[in-house]
């Protein structure tokens, strides 16, 4: 398939084409830099620079392209950040957004697959979190990718897009070539493995009196090469709607702070700290539609082998992308 990728110079757009080529795939990058790398296209890919905000833009580069398949993961993604200036999310995550949409509709795209999260469940009362969990998000990044969700499904239903929502957990670890260097850092692997290379002089743990085993939030954290296999499943299959990805299994801030001593042999100082406003205690994924309906296999299914993948490219990059 030739596979237009828009954000493909991010994390898990970067990793996610790195995966599609190797799989033999084509793949048109369309990304405008804003908090991707250039180096992170991968030089096998097509390079389009430009920005969701230009019709112009997209629409030229949808049609010269004719793709098979689009996948949608041009976002911002600080929590933190929504909860301080709402309106670039809107704007950014939906507004813009829509000129990828009408782009695919009108150059008749066969399939469209939208990188969504977790988040548009907020604080969901069942675990593990099916699809049929409500969908009541608590801050502006999951509302808007929640909007999107069901701006999609009425393009599904009215213009006939084809298209497929996947809500990541935790996206974690690397692919052989590209990994997780976000400006500024905010989640919590990276920032561990920052207090293990010493460029940081501790690592702060947001809450250890939550009602879980070791006091600390537990979550899902997904190899993002997985996360890359379902979305070439996900343009392969005539399922449209949205579906979890996650690997099923919950890991504690503790655990993952040991995970990475255990990883890198390295010791850091850990502080602790009150807890952040509007973590879940818990997050865990239920993804067994996805397997059953996109016949979905995560290969990665331990906490070592995920942040092992972290550590050997921060190995091989010490300097990320900035280099
Ligand atoms: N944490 C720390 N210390 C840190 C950073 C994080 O203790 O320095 C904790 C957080 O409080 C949380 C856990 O580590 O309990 C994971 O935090 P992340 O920021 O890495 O990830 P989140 O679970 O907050 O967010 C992830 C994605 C979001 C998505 C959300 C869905 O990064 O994009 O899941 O709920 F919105």
């Amino acid at each position: 398939m030739h596979i237009f990728v828009a954000g493909g110079a991010g994390y898990i757009g970067s990793c996610c084409c790195e995966y599609l080529l190797d799989q033999g795939h084509q793949v048109s990058v369309f990304d405008a830099l804003l908090t991707g790398y250039r180096q992170a296209v991968d030089p096998r890919a097509e390079f389009i620079e430009g920005n969701l905000s230009d019709y112009a833009a997209i629409e030229a580069a949808i049609r010269k392209t004719r793709p098979d398949g689009l996948i949608h993961f041009a976002a911002f993604i600080e929590v933190g950040e929504s909860m301080l200036d709402p309106l670039k999310y809107f704007r950014n995550n939906v507004a813009n957004a829509l000129n990828l949409c009408q782009a695919a509709v009108e150059n008749q795209v066969p399939k469209l697959v939208f990188s969504s999260t977790a988040a548009v469940y907020g604080m969901p009362e069942s675990i593990p979190v099916s699809e049929t969990e409500p969908t009541v998000p608590i801050n502006p990044y999951g509302e808007a990718k929640l909007m999107f969700e069901r701006i999609l499904a009425w393009q599904h239903r009215l213009k006939g897009l084809p298209y497929c929502a996947l809500r990541y957990f935790n996206a974690a670890g690397a692919s052989r070539s590209y990994g997780e260097a976000h400006r500024p850092e905010s989640h919590l692997i990276p920032l561990v493995m920052e207090a293990a290379e010493g460029k940081r002089e501790c690592i702060s743990i947001f809450g250890e009196d939550y009602n879980t085993p070791d006091g600390t939030c537990i979550r899902d954290y997904i190899h993002v090469l997985d996360l890359a296999q379902a979305h070439l499943l996900a343009l392969q299959s005539d399922f449209c709607g949205s579906l979890n990805l996650g690997s099923g299994l919950g890991h504690s801030v503790k655990e993952v702070v040991e995970m990475v001593r255990q990883v890198s042999g390295r010791d850091f100082a850990v502080r602790s700290q009150p807890r952040r406003p509007g973590d879940p205690a818990r997050l865990i994924a239920d993804s067994s539609a996805a397997k059953r309906i996109l016949g979905w296999k995560p290969a990665y299914e331990s906490l070592e082998q995920i942040v092992q993948s972290a550590w050997d490219w921060r190995c091989k990059n010490p300097k990320g992308y900035s280099h």
